[in-house]
């Protein structure tokens, strides 16, 4: 005869081979079980990890998550399709208003639950969303943070520097990241973060229009070019936004430039120089006359 305390583990492995079962057919795209209600669901089971991971809200999304990620454990999601995401704003006709809703659709779509949720404020962007020349880094730090807005630790104050030295103010250019949230210890952009991320900052180009992009760094000069070439390939010559599908994008011209933590971290001679070749270029593109 079958013991209590048998019985009880038969109904646990029961339970749990039922929520794993079911957890995989949702991966899978198959949702043909239905997972009741989480509270009835013993501690430790796959639903639980199921609904810890956010694959409710992938559902609830409307988009079908592809994968899971075998590093956080969280439902992968397609990315947001660009007339979804246009929806957003369309509407409007104003840029500065078209980037507040854009910036509340990012708040309600919250890619960032996706992959990390270790921060403390979205930095969605700032600074003239009509203007000619936007600048695109990697992502917030510590103080952008803090902050909530972009580049405003020691890298950000050397960005101004040179925004002001090019004849510029920071007020009169857009100044946005290829992430919004501080990824945790400052790590470099994923391909998974930047996929569910750069939906957004396309949209921000669009709205924004400028004649030039200047990106910072590698990973937001590789995304915007679509090249994996180093940085010593990519900056001092023009690019053309490499945005394939989206209409008009192509005519904008992008400078990559070492970021200004790289410059602060390697501040030499040779370095700054580089780097002021490449705004002196964007100068002569803007008619800029430099400070
Ligand atoms: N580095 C970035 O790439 N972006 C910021 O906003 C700040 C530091």
């Amino acid at each position: 005869m079958q013991s209590n305390q048998e019985a009880a583990g038969y109904e646990h492995n029961a339970s749990e081979l039922i929520a794993q079962h079911a957890m995989t057919a949702k991966l899978l795209g198959v949702d043909f079980l239905p997972l009741g209600n989480p509270g009835s669901v013993e501690v430790g089971s796959g639903y639980e990890t199921a609904h810890e991971t956010g694959l409710e809200e992938v559902q609830a999304a409307g988009r079908a998550p592809v994968d899971v990620d075998s590093q956080t454990n969280k439902p992968d999601l397609s990315p947001i399709s660009a007339e979804e995401l246009a929806s957003s704003y369309q509407h409007l006709s104003n840029p500065h208003e078209k980037m507040q809703a854009l910036a509340r659709a990012y708040e309600e779509h919250a890619p960032h639950q996706y992959y990390h949720e270790q921060f403390h404020n979205i930095v969605f962007g700032e600074g003239d969303a009509g203007s000619d020349v936007m600048f695109v880094g990697e992502a917030p730090g510590e103080e952008e943070d803090r902050t909530g807005r972009p580049f405003v630790g020691r890298a950000g104050q050397l960005l101004e520097k040179m925004i002001v030295a090019m004849g510029l103010s920071r007020e009169s250019v857009y100044i946005s990241n290829v992430l919004k949230t501080r990824p945790p210890n400052n790590a470099t952009p994923t391909q998974r973060e930047t996929a569910l991320c750069s939906p957004y900052l396309i949209e921000q180009i669009k709205i924004v229009q400028p004649r030039v992009v200047v990106t910072l760094g590698l990973p937001a000069s590789q995304l915007l070019i679509k090249s994996t070439s180093p940085m010593r390939a990519l900056r001092g010559h023009w690019h053309r936004l490499g945005c394939d599908g989206h209409e008009g994008l192509g005519e904008i011209e992008v400078m990559p430039t070492y970021h200004p933590a790289y410059l602060l971290r390697s501040y030499t001679p040779e370095n700054r120089r580089k780097v002021w070749s490449d705004l002196t270029m964007v100068m002569e593109k803007l008619g800029l006359k430099s400070q």
